[in-house]
């Protein structure tokens, strides 16, 4: 059988050619980078839990009105998504203050916002993805004005769902990034949400402890990430109770 062929390979995905024109297959790896991939590791199991987890919120956003690039989920690693022409920027949310905006604003963290706060950064590694503010999209024509309004009004409905899924099962969401991407349909063009929504990409702490769910705990070095993220699976109910990370077999008696 022909190799498929790779499209794009980024830090933690890598997008194939899909079997249909328009789609494509995104693969989840086990590797982890923070600090713009100065600090590396593989996490074995994380590619595994991220496309479960990503599933799970684009099909529950899809549910809702959300239209998102996910189509099906093909096996452990790998799910078939729509291609779309990806908007370089990445839009944050936050709900709590922390990470770059605490150290901005020199806010302590876990400070509550006033209101939900959307930022843009522009996508470039080689710049560590900066800041931009609006006049910048449009100037530099990175993204329309409406292309803008469509991105804050998708970006508060992924934070309003977000946020009631992990609050029913008792974590906070403190902010998370999405990108999008344009897609046509005829003459017509829309935004819809791509790449993933998973613990790599949200700050998710527990509402009774405060413990950390999410990418900080390897960013900080704070304990074992893929325990984390099995943690967030099975109080979704993506994983059941009884399943762990583990990958060796073990014998029943
Ligand atoms: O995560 P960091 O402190 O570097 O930056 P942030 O601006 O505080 O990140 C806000 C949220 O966006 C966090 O949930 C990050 O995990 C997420 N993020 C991301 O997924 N990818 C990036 N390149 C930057 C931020």
């Amino acid at each position: 059988m022909a190799r498929r062929k790779k499209v794009y390979e980024g830090k933690a995905k890598i997008l194939y050619e899909g079997p249909e024109p328009g789609t494509l297959v995104q693969y989840f790896k086990d590797d982890a980078t923070a600090f713009n991939a100065q600090k590396k590791d593989v996490i074995e199991g994380k590619g595994v839990l991220n496309n479960r987890l990503s599933e799970f919120f684009m099909t529950g956003l899809a549910q809702i009105g959300v239209p998102t690039h996910f189509l099906k989920r093909l096996n452990m690693r790998e799910q078939l998504i729509r291609s779309v022409e990806i908007i370089p920027l990445e839009i944050i949310v936050r709900n709590i203050a922390a990470g770059t905006l605490s150290t901005r604003l020199g806010l302590e963290e876990g400070t509550a916002l006033p209101r939900p706060i959307v930022e843009f950064c522009l996508k470039d590694d080689s710049l560590g993805d900066p800041l931009v503010a609006e006049e910048h999209i449009i100037a530099f024509g990175w993204a329309s004005q409406q292309d803008l309004d469509d991105m804050v009004a998708l970006a508060l409905r992924v934070n309003d769902f977000m946020s009631g899924c992990m609050m029913a099962v008792g974590i906070k969401l403190v902010d998370f990034k999405i990108e999008v991407g344009r897609v046509w349909e005829g003459d017509y063009q829309r935004l819809i949400l791509a790449d993933e929504i998973s613990p790599d990409s949200c700050r998710l702490w527990d509402v009774e402890t405060g413990q950390k769910l999410d990418k900080d705990v390897f960013r900080r070095d704070l304990g074992n990430l893929a325990d984390a993220y099995t943690e967030v699976a099975r109080r979704l109910g993506v994983l059941p109770s009884n399943v762990t990370h583990a990958t060796k077999p073990t014998l029943i008696n």
